[in-house]
C-alpha cells in the first residue's frame, strides 16, 4: 500500500506494531470524541485487524500519520467504507491526538488523501460525516473543498454529509 507525504507529514500503512501506541490514543477521550467513546486495547486491535484486512485488500484504507522528524504515530487519516441512507460511501476520517490539534495537520492530511482519492484510486466522489457540533471537523472538511450536502442520522447520532466529487475537484 501507498505511503503520502505531505510537507510535515508521512501518511504511511498501519502495522502490528501500533498498537500499543494507537490503544494508548483511542483510551483518550478528546482523540475519541463525537464518536461512541474511548476504546479498549482490545477494541483497539480489532480496529486495526480491520484496517489491515483492507490494506490486504488492496482496498482504499485508512493511513497511521506521522510527524516527520519526531516519528510520533499521531492517529490515523484515510477511508472507511460507510453505509449512508442505504448507499455505500467512501468517507475520509481522522483522528488526532490532542497536543498536536490546532497547527493545521488535520487539514494537511485530509488534502492529501482527498488528492490520493482522486489522482491515484481514480474515486468519483468522496465524503466525511461529522456531527453538526463538531466545528473543528467541519472546517477541516470545508478547507478540503467539501460542501456540506445533507443532514442525515448516521448510527443514532445527527451527521451532515460533507462531500466533494472528482469534476468539482478538477474545477478548483
Ligand atoms: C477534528 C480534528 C482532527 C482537527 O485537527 P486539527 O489538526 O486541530 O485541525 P486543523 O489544525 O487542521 O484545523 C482545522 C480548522 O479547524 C479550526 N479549529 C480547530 N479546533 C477548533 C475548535 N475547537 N473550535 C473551532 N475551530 C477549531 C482551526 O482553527 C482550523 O480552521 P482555520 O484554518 O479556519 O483556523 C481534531 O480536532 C480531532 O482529532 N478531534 C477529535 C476527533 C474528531 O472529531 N474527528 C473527526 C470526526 S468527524
Amino acid at each position: 500500500m501507498t505511503t503520502l507525504q505531505t510537507q510535515r507529514l508521512d501518511l504511511r500503512p498501519f502495522a502490528e506494531s501500533d498498537l500499543d501506541e494507537m490503544s494508548a490514543l483511542m483510551a483518550n477521550a478528546d482523540f475519541m470524541r463525537f464518536s461512541l467513546g474511548v476504546f479498549s486495547r482490545e477494541q483497539t486491535a480489532s480496529f486495526l485487524e480491520k484496517v489491515r484486512a483492507r490494506d490486504r485488500a488492496a482496498l482504499p484504507s485508512q493511513f497511521a500519520v506521522i510527524v516527520r522528524g519526531d516519528e510520533h504515530l499521531v492517529g490515523y487519516c484515510g477511508f472507511f467504507l460507510q453505509n449512508v441512507d442505504d448507499m455505500e460511501e467512501l468517507e475520509i476520517g481522522y483522528r488526532l491526538d490532542p497536543s498536536y490539534w490546532g497547527r493545521g495537520l488535520a487539514t494537511e492530511a485530509a488534502c492529501a488523501v482527498r488528492d490520493h482519492a482522486f489522482n491515484d484510486l481514480e474515486l468519483s466522489r468522496v465524503i466525511s460525516l461529522i456531527h453538526p457540533d463538531n466545528i473543528a471537523s467541519r472546517r477541516v472538511a470545508e478547507k478540503n473543498g467539501m460542501r456540506p450536502e445533507k443532514q442525515t442520522t448516521f448510527r443514532g447520532f445527527p451527521a451532515i454529509v460533507f462531500a466533494i466529487n472528482r469534476e468539482e475537484r478538477n474545477g478548483r
